[in-house]
Formats: C-alpha cells, structure tokens, sequence
C-alpha cells in the first residue's frame, strides 16, 4: 500500500488512459461522442460524468479512503449535496464553531424545507448525547474547527452517532487527508472546501466529498448529476495539480504555524492562542492521537480588542482576506468576515470573540512572518 505522499502523485487516475500523457489533460468538453443509440459509453455529458474530474474525485476517494469521491463547484456546493440527502423532518446535530456559510446553509435555507437542527459544542460529549432525537439523522461538524480549532474526538463521536442509528459528517478541509483521515476512524461521509489546502494556491474555489459506503456513494452521485453544482474540468485540473504538492506544502504549513504559534503565545499583546500544536492546548492530546500533524491555522485574541482594526491593517507579507490553506499567508476577522453570518449572540455562546483573529500560515520564510506580526504589534502598540 502506498503512503500518502505517492499517492498524491501516483494515486488514482495519473495518466491519461488514452495518450499516455503523465499529466491528466483538461477534457474541456460538454458531451461525448456515443457509439449508438442505446450503447452509451463510459462518458456521455459533463455534467453527469467527466474525465479531469474523474480523475480528482478517483483521488480524494484514494487519500481518505473512500470508496467514490464526488467534485463540486464549491465546498458549499459539496455541503448542500451532502445535506440534500436529509428530508424533511431529519434533524442534524452541528457543532457550534462550524464554518459561519454552512451554518447559513442550515439555518436560513434548508431549515425551510422542514429540516431541524441543534447547535452543540462537540468537546462535551455529554451535552451532545443529550440532543440526539428519533430524527436525527446525522452529526456534522469539523476537526480542527474553524475558528476555534477545537479538536473534536472523531471516533467517539462517531460511536456515539452509531449508537442512535444517525451518520457522521466530518469537513476535514483544515487537516486534508496528509493529516487526518476520519473515514478510517468511522465517519460516514468526509467533505472539504477544496478551495483551501488541496488547492493550495487561492486560485480555485471547489469541493469534495467522498464515503465509504457504496449505498451514500450512489445517492451523492445521483445529488450531485440532479442539483448539478459540479466542477469543471478547468478547475477540476487546477485541484489535480494542487493535490500534487499536498504533503510537501502541509509539512511547510505546519512547521511555520507551529513557530507563529510560539511566538504569538509568548507576545504581550496577545491574550490567547487557539493552536493544537501547543502543550496547553486543551486540543493537543487528540490531535497528537487522532491526527498526523497539527496542521497550519492558528487563532488568537489581541489583549486590546481596539487593536484589531490597526493591527490587521499594517501587516505586509500576511495578507487581509478571507480564506486559507493558500502558500500565501492570510488572516482574517471572523467576527466580521467568515462569521459575519453567524448572528452576534450565537458566536458569543460558541467563543467566537470580536477579539478573535485568524491566520492561516503560508509557507513563506517563518522569520519574515514573525518580523511582520512584530513590526504590526509595535506600530499599533506604539
Ligand atoms: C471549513 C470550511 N468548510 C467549508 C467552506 C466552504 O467552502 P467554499 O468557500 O469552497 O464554498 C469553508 C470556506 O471557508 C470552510 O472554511
């Protein structure tokens, strides 16, 4: 069996079955030329089937360990397949510190068409064997979380899951499969913006999802040909060569985040660091049992909540904008950009602070980062 840095090379569809090019090629086509009538090919409309794109959802099965891997055009796109298999009535349990787009999704969307849900914080275990119904179907949530990286236990939540006949849904996009695979730790469905680390150069938005059961494997598949929210071949290509780079740049990422993370827990303008690499962290025991790497996102608070308007302003290399997972550094305000959606009082009651600042490390020299964040400190501080 392969290791995962072949496989993201060699893995899956690697060359093209037709010319022997080592590179899949972009089939930028709508449709395929049939044999017949009534003998259709392997592929007969984009939409519902695609070379390039087969060649990436053949991959991300392969990584996490699926048995079908399924390309949309945007994580949320992959969210609202994968939701789609719920009917009215079903209620889902979401931890509370999800992605503030998904919880919109739920909540001002699907909830209209009968679905129901609770908001948990997964770390208490007991609180969310509390809120399992007769209908509930699923539980969603993410490890590490975005924002609080909170690093949720996969396999007993799983257990737990299990126990009242309901699914497990994991997004994976802040560990990718190079750090975390939680198919192999029970889940039923893992999903990810692809638009983050698999991409890894913030030039494609995208998503994917895999299972490892044949039976959500087929209704995905029918989801994803019936809503039609798929990924281009373009796009499809650009995720392929992404993924290529995958383990060298999760290492770099990783490396960096854990030297910002240190320096930002020794600063004393910051009043708290969120990163599971750290000892305190109260994440970092399951992160170092369920996880192979830390990975490369760290959020902190500033001490002077004034700060964080100045403070995000005068940094040079790190950029300000939402997003992550890019070579490129970025940070954000989840308060007022990736959790804007999430109303004041729900973000309060999750943690999610005005203070709170996000930084997604790219895989620039470490110490031209931390100069950067210093350089801001002492502006803003001065
Ligand atoms: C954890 C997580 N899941 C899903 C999404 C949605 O992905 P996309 O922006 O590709 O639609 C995001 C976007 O930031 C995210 O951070």
């Amino acid at each position: 069996m392969p290791q995962l840095k072949t496989k993201v090379i060699h893995g899956a569809v690697s060359t093209d079955q037709v010319t022997g090019s080592v590179v899949t090629p972009i089939y930028q086509t709508s449709t395929f030329l049939q044999n017949g009538l009534g003998s259709p090919k392997e592929y007969e409309y984009t939409r519902l089937g695609n070379p390039t794109r087969h060649a990436l959802e053949a991959l991300i099965a392969e990584l996490e360990g699926g048995v079908r891997g399924f390309a949309f055009a945007s994580g949320m796109a992959g969210i609202h397949a994968v939701l789609s298999l719920f009917k009215p009535g079903d209620h889902l349990i979401l931890a509370d510190d999800i992605y503030g787009g998904t919880f919109r999704l739920v909540d001002e969307i699907l909830s209209k068409s009968g679905l129901t849900y609770d908001l948990v914080d997964f770390s208490d275990l007991s609180v969310l064997t509390e809120k399992f119904k007769p209908e509930t179907v699923a539980v969603y949530f993410e490890s590490p979380s975005n924002p609080l990286l909170k690093i949720h236990d996969i396999a007993q939540i799983v257990a737990l899951a299990k126990s009242h006949g309901a699914l497990t849904v994991v997004d994976n996009t802040f560990a990718t499969p190079y750090f975390q695979r939680p198919l192999e730790l029970g889940a039923d469905i893992v999903l990810h913006s692809g638009t983050k680390y698999l991409g890894g150069h913030s030039d494609v938005i995208s998503g994917l999802v895999t299972t490892n059961s044949e039976k959500l494997a087929d209704h995905i598949g029918f989801l994803q040909n019936s809503i039609g929210s798929v990924l281009g071949p373009n796009d499809s290509w650009l995720v392929l060569r992404g993924i290529k780079t995958l383990a060298l740049r999760m290492e770099a990422h990783a490396a960096n985040a854990k030297k910002l993370a240190l320096f930002l827990d020794a600063s004393p303008y910051v009043s708290k660091v969120y990163f599971p690499g750290l000892k305190q962290d109260p994440g970092h025991e399951l992160a170092k049992k369920q996880m192979d790497g830390f990975g490369g996102m760290i959020s902190f608070e500033l001490a002077d909540e004034s700060k964080v308007k100045p403070f995000v302003e005068s940094l040079k290399y790190i950029l300000l904008a939402e997003s992550l997972g890019g070579v490129e550094s970025l940070i954000e305000v989840p308060s007022v950009m990736t959790h804007a959606s999430v109303p004041k009082a729900l973000r309060e009651k999750a943690g999610i602070k005005d203070s709170l600042i996000r930084l997604s490390v790219g895989i620039e020299d470490a110490t031209d980062l931390i100069a950067d964040l210093s350089a801001a400190f002492e502006k803003v501080n001065a």
